[in-house]
């Protein structure tokens, strides 16, 4: 392979989901390996990655546009290498290879475990385009976008030192998803479901706990289906047990749960497991049976309301986040307002609400978008200002407790660093204590505000804060 690795710098955008930030984490993990440094702006860059997301159309735009201003830019600098990365490499690289030739790597979502290689060759290419004063070097060099498997980044062994937090990490246990909601592109950019076996996951949380991460999140499309195709008795009950055995490891997350998998099995394990943490992501999507059905989610609303019954009579001091899409096609006043109702019912600690966007490609993007992108606004903002209102007031309830708070660096507020508590909820602090960042702290709450609480550190006592898990 060429040497053009050594000196050249690279940029990476990261658009869309957790899944999208951990291949980002990956991709540089592999470049930084690979003698690749990374440039401190996008303009400093030899290289420019987008690791892109199509589940909405808005993220799409966005790359689009960002492709547009790199176009200008390849003009006067042939050499540069741009890399669209992702479900939007997956989804459009024939368009990607029309409209925007100034690319120069299109590389689907499960095929950057040789990444470096393939920009290595681009940057060559290019360089040689330059250097034979070709004028522009269109060149474009068709990636994998296919599932390859020798490039799977799930099969080559994560260097776990290159990570943005020090004690924070996220772990794949799956990739695709196989269910049918009708909405939905993931199932086409990332294909069928597969899971990685335990003992791998188990081997890349011991190397990444001996690096000094304390809390790892597991991340699936439909987590909690984890294991069905490596056989009957694997899945993310014993999963847990097994990862809950790593005993440095104090909080152990999963995302995103699907309310079908939400099994007895799930709910007892958690409770059984002190250091897992207590909040579930389990979008519930619309409180709607008649559109629940035209998503193809699987479940009616009461189904969905037993599922977090047993949960929550288990776990009681389990916190439930959502996910909503507001104007999907067909959509009525009186299915959104039942939607209004689920929520006031269920009391979300975290909803994210999407205004429905169509997908090409799904069953949904055949359906007539007939509500109104001011109606979907509205609905939106209706949904937005119960949930916050919801927040708000469990917030306020919490104002005089003490939670164990994870530190995660500064707040945007000078002055001021933010963390969160083993449910998930966010808390800043005011101090000036660098030091304690990836640290367990505990927090006096004395405020709470619609998306996060106002606290001051009561002690940085790492042995106290144990005692205060999964209180707050
Ligand atoms: N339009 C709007 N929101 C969508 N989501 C997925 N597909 C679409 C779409 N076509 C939302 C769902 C999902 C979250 C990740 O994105 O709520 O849970
Ligand atoms: Fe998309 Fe449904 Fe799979 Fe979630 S479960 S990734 S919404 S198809």
């Amino acid at each position: 392979m060429p040497d053009s690795s050594s000196n050249t710098s690279y940029f990476l955008h990261s658009y869309g989901c957790q899944m999208n930030k951990l291949d980002s984490e990956l991709v540089e993990s592999r470049l930084v390996e690979h003698g690749f440094e990374p440039a401190p702006t996008e303009e400093a860059a030899d290289v420019v990655l987008l690791n892109t997301c199509s589940v909405r159309q808005h993220a799409e735009d966005r790359v689009w546009s960002r492709l547009g201003r790199l176009r200008k830019r390849k003009r006067g600098q042939p050499e540069l290498v741009v890399g669209v990365l992702g479900c939007m490499a997956q989804e459009h690289s024939r368009l990607l290879q029309a409209r925007m030739p100034h690319v120069d790597l299109v590389v689907g979502p499960s095929a950057f475990g040789d990444i470096h290689e393939k920009i290595a060759e681009a940057r060559c290419r290019n360089l040689a385009v330059r250097d034979a004063d070709r004028g522009a070097g269109l060149v474009s060099v068709a990636g994998a976008t296919a599932r390859d498997i020798a490039a799977d980044p799930d099969r080559i062994q994560r260097n776990v030192a290159v990570r943005p937090h020090p004690s924070q990490a996220y772990i794949s246990v799956m990739r695709g998803c196989n269910m049918p909601c009708t909405y939905c592109i993931v199932p086409l950019t990332r294909g069928k479901e597969i899971s990685r076996p335990i003992d791998a996951i188990h081997e890349e949380a011991l190397r990444l706990v001996a690096d000094g991460v304390t809390e790892i999140t597991l991340l699936g499309q439909t987590v909690n289906a984890y294991g069905r195709d490596l056989g009957r008795d694997v899945n993310l009950s014993r999963l847990l047990r097994r990862l809950h055995e790593i005993e440095s490891l104090r909080r152990l997350a999963f995302v995103t749960s699907h309310p079908n998998f939400l099994s007895v099995e799930l709910a007892e394990t958690i409770a059984d497991l002190p250091r897992v943490s207590r909040y579930l992501h389990l979008p519930v999507q619309s409180g709607s049976d008649r559109v629940l059905r035209a998503m193809k989610r699987g479940y009616t609303v009461s189904r969905y309301l037993e599922r977090v019954e047993l949960l929550r009579e288990r776990v009681p001091e389990i916190e439930l986040q959502s996910d909503f899409i507001v104007g999907f096609p067909g959509e009525t006043e009186e299915d959104f307002e039942q939607t209004v109702a689920l929520m006031e019912r269920l009391r979300f600690a975290q909803s994210f609400i999407f205004k429905y966007s169509p997908r090409p490609g799904t069953s949904a993007a055949e359906l007539v978008d007939d509500v109104v992108d001011a109606e979907k606004a509205r609905r939106n903002a209706v949904l937005l200002e119960v949930q916050g209102r919801h927040s708000a007031e469990r917030h306020r309830e919490l104002v005089g407790s003490v939670a164990e708070v994870l530190v995660e660096g500064w707040s945007k507020v000078a002055g001021r660093m933010t963390g969160r508590t083993m449910q998930h909820r966010l808390v800043h602090f005011p101090t000036a204590d660098v030091s304690l960042i990836g640290r367990y702290v505990s927090v006096r709450i004395t405020e709470g505000l619609a998306h996060s609480m106002l606290g001051e550190l009561v002690e940085n006592a790492d042995a106290q804060a144990t005692l205060m898990q999964g209180q707050v």
